[in-house]
């Protein structure tokens, strides 16, 4: 917008962070509108997802591998309506509902905002049948379960052991490999065991004796398995899947030694329909969002104690 013959830049309220720290470091403030790029388009945000990987990226331990900016705008869970559409982004109009997970090359203006901008390959028109706070849930962690299914190609008639089968990503795990007639083994704490059951997995204790109790409901081991969570659940997995190049990591790549598949969610993966499959799949009644809490923007510090707690059920949420 233009003033006075000088360039006004729109301010946005956002959560952020001027350089690598901890939830105590996050600060309500205004920064510059987000610009949007050729093939992107600006959201405004109704609810921003929160994903372990917010903190983690925060407090500098993916240093190595990822370009980040400061101030930094965490979140890349977002679920919105379309305000603005950028040159060229006519996949979508003003006043669509949209969601996504909106990663670009390197990190900075992100979810935890009133407005965020995204490229239109990393949205798909958000699933009616679920909320804007179950939405926004959806898109990193449904995702990283899908590419993980994906990647072992779990089919109807499988057995599949999902460790944490009650976190935000093996919630989504659980419903997608059910869709796709698989039986599902969910590994959760007690507290948990019914709501896996809901999910529709067999649930079992986590820790010592993981194996035996694996084995007593299936005795010939398992066709496939998901570690979603680490430790020892590659350990576990491996003796037990009769095929190692169907087993999937998303948090360690040793899990290639042994000829299975390590995962990085990707918001552009080969498969640029996941999103909306996942739509379809909520829309068909077959997915939806088990919210664990739900917090105000200015609540962001609380939500990463929560999501750093470990123990989520579900997805944690963040309202704009
Ligand atoms: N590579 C990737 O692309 C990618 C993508 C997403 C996430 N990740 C990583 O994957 C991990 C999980 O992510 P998330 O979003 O699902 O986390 P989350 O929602 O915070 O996971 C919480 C869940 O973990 C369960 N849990 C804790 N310790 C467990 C154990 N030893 N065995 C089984 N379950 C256990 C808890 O169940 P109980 O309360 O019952 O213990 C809780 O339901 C994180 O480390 C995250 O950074 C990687």
């Amino acid at each position: 917008m233009r003033r006075n013959g000088l360039v006004v830049v729109s301010t946005i309220k956002a959560v952020a962070l001027e350089k690598y720290g901890s939830p105590d470091d996050l600060r309500l403030v205004d920064l510059p509108e987000p610009k949007v790029a050729p093939g992107e388009v600006l959201i405004r945000v109704k609810a921003a997802g929160v994903n372990p990987v917010d903190w983690k990226l925060a407090a500098g331990y993916l240093d190595a591998i990822m370009e980040v900016r400061f101030p930094l705008i965490s979140g890349w869970d977002v679920a919105g309506v379309v305000e603005r559409v950028g040159p060229d982004a006519g996949e979508f109009a003003v006043g669509d509902e949209v969601y996504g997970y909106v990663r670009k090359d390197w990190a900075q203006n992100g979810a935890y905002a009133e407005f965020v901008s995204a490229g239109v390959r990393m949205l798909a028109k958000k699933p009616a049948s679920l909320s804007w706070e179950q939405a926004a849930g959806v898109p990193l962690a449904g995702l990283t379960a899908y590419q993980s299914i994906k990647r072992v190609g779990i089919t109807a008639g499988d057995t599949v052991l999902i460790h944490a089968a009650a976190g935000g990503v093996g919630s989504f795990g659980v419903q997608i490999a059910v869709a796709l007639g698989a039986r599902v083994i969910g590994t959760a704490s007690e507290r948990n065991h019914d709501f896996l059951r809901y999910l529709g997995a067999e649930p079992v204790a986590y820790g010592d004796g993981l194996t035996e109790r694996v084995r007593h409901l299936a005795p010939e081991g398992v066709d496939a398995a998901l570690d979603f969570i680490g430790g020892d659940a590659l350990e576990v997995s491996l003796p037990l899947v009769r095929q190692s190049d169907r087993v999937a990591s998303i948090t360690t790549d040793e899990v290639v030694e042994h000829g299975g598949h390590y995962v990085w969610v990707r918001p552009d993966s080969a498969d640029l329909t996941a999103l909306a499959e996942l739509a379809e799949l909520a829309d068909a009644g077959k997915l939806t969002t088990h919210v664990d809490r739900t917090l105000p923007l200015a609540e962001a510090a609380e939500a990463w104690r929560l999501s750093a707690s470990g123990k989520t059920r579900g997805k944690i949420v963040l309202t704009i």
